[in-house]
């Protein structure tokens, strides 16, 4: 590598904390030099949704060659990495555990700095790969398969969690009822394929709103609602039409997560929305905010859906600002399965 290169901060990221083993080398905190995922999602979709034990077991087989691909797509070599960057939680314990021994290893053998990293950090940051400009405080929709939060991103690395779901996160819900129609896991995806084809208005599905938490979210009562109307369709014998149920559903979530994070833009006086997680790459849910952020002048902000599920660069950016921060881990650092924002 050239001297130029050398003088950039390179970090070596590492994430496994569910069913994706991947690695990245990011420079500066925004331009990505690899990014490789190794996906599960074949193996777990047999069982309908990620089975823990193998997980870890796959992670395992796939690290070593996961991180010298991130390398060698990024012409790069351990030498020239500052510091490795690795997802210590949330997740799934024994997944988490595979990336951290992995990257603690290497931090032992090369001397290099350790920085463990939020998942959610990660998911946030994946926002400043491609808008280069994109700089904190704005308010970010976190939305995956694990987690539904609306983030105040007072800084890099400031967060104010100000509200959550109560009970199933947005992908779960997606992932529930696409296996309630049959259309197996991940559901997510399938379910906004097929919507295309369906009637957003066909089923008045419940938009729940949680009583004194105008910011939190509630996704089981619809997840309810839909299993209801399976039900009363089988009982009557009506036709069950799963285009019409993935768009109607679709829609009572695209409601919920746009209201809430539009009233969060406008009460706590930001112009700029973001949004992140596997969910965010959603085009129903990509469209009606370009819309109403649009009609409300709100800057909106989404990563390309590659960034938007689980990958290793988010985990790689967010590295980087809490490396320039001074965040340094110790060869201590454990997997922690229910992390919280903001806490060290
Ligand atoms: O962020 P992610 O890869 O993993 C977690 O951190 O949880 O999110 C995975 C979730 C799954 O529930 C999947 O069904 C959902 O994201 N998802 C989608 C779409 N693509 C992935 N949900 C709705 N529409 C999509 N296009
Ligand atoms: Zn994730």
């Amino acid at each position: 590598m050239n001297d130029d290169i050398n003088k950039d901060t390179l970090i070596l990221a590492i994430e496994s904390s569910c069913d994706e083993t991947a690695a990245s080398v990011v420079r500066n905190g925004r331009d990505v030099m690899s990014n490789v995922i190794s996906s599960q999602i074949v193996l777990h979709t047999l069982y309908g949704g990620v089975v823990p034990e193998i997980a870890s077991r796959k992670h395992i087989e796939k690290i070593n060659q996961v991180i010298e691909q991130a390398l060698n797509d990024a012409d790069a070599e351990l030498e020239d990495i500052d510091a490795i960057g690795v997802t210590y939680g949330p997740g799934l314990v024994g997944a988490l555990l595979v990336g951290v021994a992995e990257a603690k290893a290497i931090a032992y053998a090369t001397k290099k700095p350790l920085v463990g990293v939020h998942h959610i950090e990660g998911h946030i940051s994946a926002n400043y790969i491609e808008n280069k400009t994109l700089e904190p405080p704005f308010i970010c929709l976190v939305v995956s398969g694990g987690h539904t939060h609306l983030v105040v991103v007072n800084d890099y690395g400031e967060y104010e969690v100000i509200g959550r779901t109560r009970d199933d996160a947005a992908g779960e819900a997606f992932d529930k009822v696409a296996r309630a129609i049959g259309l197996g896991y991940p559901g997510g995806p399938k379910i906004d394929k097929l919507a295309k084809e369906g009637n957003p208005h066909a089923i008045e599905f419940p938009r729940a709103s949680v009583e004194g938490a105008p910011f939190d979210f509630s996704f089981s009562g619809l997840k309810s609602a839909v299993l209801n109307h399976i039900n009363m369709c089988q009982m009557k014998d009506i036709e069950i039409v799963p285009a019409d149920i993935s768009a109607s559903f679709q829609n009572a979530v695209v409601d919920s997560l746009t209201g809430r994070a539009i009233n969060a833009c406008h009460q706590y006086g930001y112009n700029k929305l973001a949004i992140a997680g596997g969910v965010a790459s959603n085009s129903a849910i990509r469209d009606a905010f370009t819309d109403i952020c649009a009609r409300e002048g709100i800057e909106f902000y989404h990563p390309s859906p590659i960034f938007c599920t689980d990958n290793a660069a988010m985990i790689g950016v967010a590295a980087y600002y809490e490396y320039k921060k001074g965040t340094r881990h110790g060869l201590d650092l454990n997997a922690i399965p229910n992390l919280k924002l903001g806490e060290r």
